[in-house]
Order: structure tokens, then sequence, then C-alpha cells
């Protein structure tokens, strides 16, 4: 382990490698398609993580731009999914400085990790072109909050351990289980903090006037247009 290493339990340097795999095996980009603006010059992914999204869309945009405040991340991002249109660039989403704007911002499951939510939104928001999207899904807290204690998790876990088993089979359902019941995942995911429905409504709203909110199982998506024309 070296000096450097992090040990903030909150933090993915030490997830990385597992995590991008239940990233690619479980990540569906289609909210973020079937949102995405006309004009597709350039994209900001915040907390890109190992760059699952960011590659997708590299597909639709000219060039893309993945933050993450975690170097392990996005090491395996540049390792396992670099293009030639495509940045990953270290960065904390709580004190962002971006010097270029952008015609869409997306963030998978990042937001629940900033220490202002408003004030992240407030430089994103300054950093959309004229009718640039915002586009963004984090976890929501529902009626199985009560499922992140660490005993009922694992619980849960092995539940849903013979249904993956159909959706994946066998190896990756196993090695998904094996993530999701590691001690590391467990005082990680245990202690995330989510907004409620409402609370998302409250929060987003009041920075997003005229946000749509769309509930998706675990999570709420977020689709916010900035002012002015979305042209090309
Ligand atoms: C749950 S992971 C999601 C990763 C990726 N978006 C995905 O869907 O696979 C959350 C990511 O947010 C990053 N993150 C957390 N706090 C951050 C911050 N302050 N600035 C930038 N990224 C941050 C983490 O390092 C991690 O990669």
């Amino acid at each position: 382990m070296n000096a450097l290493e992090n040990h903030d339990p909150r933090s993915f340097d030490h997830l990385a490698e597992e995590y991008d795999f239940v990233a690619s095996l479980v990540r569906k980009p289609d909210f973020f398609l079937s949102h995405l603006p006309q004009r597709r010059h350039r994209v900001l992914d915040v907390g890109c993580g190992t760059g699952v999204l960011a590659s997708e869309l590299s597909r639709h945009f000219e060039s893309v731009v993945g933050i993450d405040i975690s170097e392990p991340m996005l090491a395996i991002a540049r390792r396992k999914r670099a293009a030639a249109n495509i940045e990953y660039r270290r960065a904390d989403a709580n004190e962002l400085v971006l010097g270029q704007k952008f015609d869409a911002i997306v963030s998978h499951t990042a937001f629940h990790h900033l220490e202002n939510v408003p004030r992240t939104l407030g430089v994103l928001k300054a950093t959309l072109e004229p009718g640039g999207r915002l586009i963004l899904i984090d976890n929501v807290a529902g009626k199985f909050a009560f499922a992140r204690h660490p005993f009922l998790y694992v619980v849960f876990s092995c539940l849903r351990l013979p249904l993956d088993i159909w959706r994946f089979s066998l190896r990756p359902a196993w090695r998904f289980f094996r993530f999701c019941v590691s001690p590391s995942w467990i005082a990680h995911v245990t202690t995330d903090r989510y907004l409620s429905a409402d609370g998302f409504h409250e929060v987003y709203g009041q920075l997003l006037p005229g946000a749509s909110f769309t509930r998706l199982k675990y999570f709420m998506g977020v689709v916010w247009q900035a002012p002015g024309a979305d042209v090309i």
C-alpha cells in the first residue's frame, strides 16, 4: 500500500477494478441517449468513474470530457475506454473550474457524493451553451432505504443472486455478488446518504426551473435545458 492511497471508505480508489466490472455489467445509457440535445459538439461527464458512459457518448459527440476525483477510476477509463475524442481529467466537482462550455453535461450516480449540490449545479449551469442540456441520474432514498443496513444488505444480496445468475450467467453474477458483500463496498454503500424523491424536487427544482424528474426504480433522472435555442 503506498502513502498516497486513499483510505476514505467513501472513496472509489480501492474499489476501482471491481466497480468497473459491475458498472460495465449493469450500466445502461438509455436515459442519457434519449435526452441528448440536437447540438452535440462537446459533452462533460461529471464523476465519470471508469468511463462507461463517456465511452458511449463519444459515439454521439465530437468531444467528451470526463472528470473524476479518483485517479484509480480514471486510470481504468484511460486504459479500457480511451478514444481520440475523449479526455479524462482529474478534477473535484466540489471546486470546479472549467475553461470551456458544453452542449450537454451528464452525471451518473455521482451527485450524492458532492458537498454542496447547489454550488456545483450553479457552476454547471453557467457552463452550458444556450439550449444545452443537463442530464443526470442519482440514487434516491426509497421505501427500501432500511435495506442498506449492513446485515440486511448482505441478506438482500444473497436473495438477488439467483435472479442475477439468470440475468448475467453464473460467473458474472458470482463476481457481482462478491463485490456487493465485500467489506469495502458495504462500508461505502451503507454510509451513502441519498435525497428522497421530494428532496430531489426541492433541491434540483429550485436551481433548475422547469426541470423534468423521472423516477427510475432506485434512481431519479433529472433533465434541464438551459435557456436559448438548441440549434446547430
Ligand atoms: C457511483 S460512482 C459512478 C461512476 C460512473 N459515473 C458510473 O456510473 O459508472 C461515483 C463516482 O463519482 C466520483 N466522485 C465522487 N466525488 C467526486 C467529486 N467531488 N468530484 C469528482 N468526482 C467525484 C467517484 O470517484 C466515482 O467515480
